[in-house]
């Protein structure tokens, strides 16, 4: 894959990002009506770096192509959005799945089944339609949804443990089962100061 294949190849990903973000923009702002009680707390956003592309086809044994990281990977672009409360990614979620236009593509609710090692987060892959010259396209945008607290674990589980080999791998194991449990348990403590789905019912009943 040269740069300029590369280049070209992410730009309807970077269109469809874009426009998801957007999205979720307009959401964030009209989900319970109040400025103050906002879900989103922030977002990051990425597109695949071209020596990710290229190692994740090496891995998955496939040609490093722009054919095939078009027909092999559904994470070229990816957008993480950070909530406040477990009740916010799934009002988002709701919404964002009832938009016509938009395709599910995939869904993995690791808050109900988390992975074994603790990592929780609400995965959805959508496909966005991106129109060019020669018509209309989905593309799909990974998105993850945590709360800040899943994404703290997550984060410092990326760091020090995910994909990588260490001596004292089982020991962390353990140790980060057990922080993930103690932040599903603090989490829960900051639940009862949830005030929006008292506004979600006042927001949508007007
Ligand atoms: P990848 O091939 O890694 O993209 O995973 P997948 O196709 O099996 O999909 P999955 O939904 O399990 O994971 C997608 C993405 O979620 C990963 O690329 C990570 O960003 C994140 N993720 C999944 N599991 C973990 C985990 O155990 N720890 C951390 N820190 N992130 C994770
Ligand atoms: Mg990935």
């Amino acid at each position: 894959m040269t740069d300029e294949e590369y280049y070209e190849f992410i730009r309807p990903y970077e269109d469809a990002k874009q426009m998801l973000l957007t999205r979720l923009d307009v959401l964030n702002h009209n989900l319970y009506g109040e400025a103050s009680a906002r879900p989103i707390h922030n977002i990051q956003c990425r597109i695949k770096k071209k020596r990710s592309i290229e190692e994740k086809l090496r891995r998955k044994g496939k040609e490093e192509t722009v054919i095939n990281a078009k027909d092999y990977l559904q994470d070229i672009a990816g957008v993480r959005v950070i909530c406040y409360f477990v009740d916010d990614i799934y009002n988002l979620t709701e919404l964002l799945k009832s938009q016509s236009d938009l395709i599910v593509i995939k869904e993995r609710d690791y808050i109900s089944s988390p992975k074994p090692n603790g990592y929780r987060s609400y995965h959805v892959i959508v496909g966005v339609p991106v129109y060019c010259l020669d018509g209309m396209e989905y593309f799909p945008v990974e998105i993850q949804f945590r709360t800040m607290s899943m994404d703290f674990w997550a984060s410092m589980e990326h760091r020090i443990s995910y994909k990588k080999e260490r001596a004292d791998k089982e020991q962390l194991k353990d140790e980060l089962r057990e922080y993930a449990n103690m932040l599903v348990e603090i989490e829960g403590r900051f639940e009862q100061y949830n005030e929006t789905d008292h506004q979600l019912e006042k927001h949508q009943s007007k």
